[in-house]
């Protein structure tokens, strides 16, 4: 899937592209379908949201699940990033994030290069986010709020918030959100199971909870350009892959083909 050069501009001015219903019912079945046997599973590599069991990140999904392994290689999320980035990706983070119905909590105000260049030292911010909504997002449910625009101001001075939700952020304080907001407005993707989003690893995102009775459940890749690979391996390797090698596409049809295998899933033995 190649980006016209208007779909370009967009996202060097706003830093994000979303594209409605990109993938279909029967490609979105064929994941969710997954769900339940991945989030009964308990491992280091499912966090659960604070006192409760619901799962809030599935890390390393595509090295547990074949479905989701395929995802991990679908030409419509990896073909847009190697074209802005003029470069073979690999997969720098790999997360089902579940934001179940009442339970799924908040996602502070932050940029996802904050966390890259603090934790894992990646050299630049040349690393992106493709993300696919498995359940439809709605004004209800926690959907992703985007400050456009905001990805122009680079790396933006951040703290290590390790209370707020059971999983440790850099987060970004109100005074700035203020300011970036007065300047870009909040925008909400918001659309059908099988929508797309992409976004600029600078760009200032978060999400509420979920108060609704319905799940949002979102798979995010973060491909990042092969000759800028993390320097530091502080983090756990399901969390900052250390496997540098350049992904290469499957077919387009290869969720709902059953005769396009992945054999060798090193996470998939439950544990
Ligand atoms: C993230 O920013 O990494 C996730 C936010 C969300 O899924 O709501
Ligand atoms: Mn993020």
């Amino acid at each position: 899937m190649k980006l016209t050069p208007e779909q370009l501009a967009q996202f060097d001015r706003d830093g994000y592209l979303f594209f409605p219903s990109l993938f279909s019912a029967e490609e979105m079945a064929v994941l969710k379908g997954e769900l339940p046997s991945i989030y009964s599973q308990h491992r280091p590599e499912i966090i659960r949201e604070r006192g409760s069991d619901a799962v809030r990140t599935v890390f390393a999904a595509h090295l547990m699940n074949e479905a989701f392994a395929k995802l991990g290689r679908h030409p419509r999320m990896i073909e847009p990033v190697t074209q802005i980035f003029g470069e073979q990706v690999y997969m720098h983070q790999y997360k089902i994030n579940g934001k179940q119905a009442f339970d799924g909590d908040v996602w502070q105000w932050h940029q996802d290069y904050g966390t890259w260049k603090a934790d894992d030292d990646m050299p630049d911010a040349r690393a992106m986010n493709v993300s696919v909504f498995l359940d439809e997002v709605n004004e209800f449910n926690g959907p992703l709020l985007f400050i456009p625009g905001s990805h122009k101001h680079g790396a933006i001075d951040a703290s290590h918030d390790l209370s707020t939700t059971s999983y440790p952020l850099w987060t970004i304080d109100n005074a700035t959100i203020t300011k970036l907001v007065e300047r870009g407005g909040i925008v909400a993707p918001k659309g059908p199971a099988g929508s797309m989003m992409l976004f600029h690893s600078c760009l200032v995102h978060g999400s509420p909870s979920n108060m609704s009775p319905w799940h949002r459940n979102i798979v995010y890749l973060s491909l990042c350009a092969v000759s800028n690979h993390i320097r530091q391996f502080k983090r756990a390797d399901w969390i900052a892959h250390r496997d540098f090698t350049p992904i290469e596409a499957l077919p387009d049809n290869c969720l709902t083909d059953r005769s396009v295998r992945i054999n060798t899933l090193p996470l998939a033995q439950a544990a």
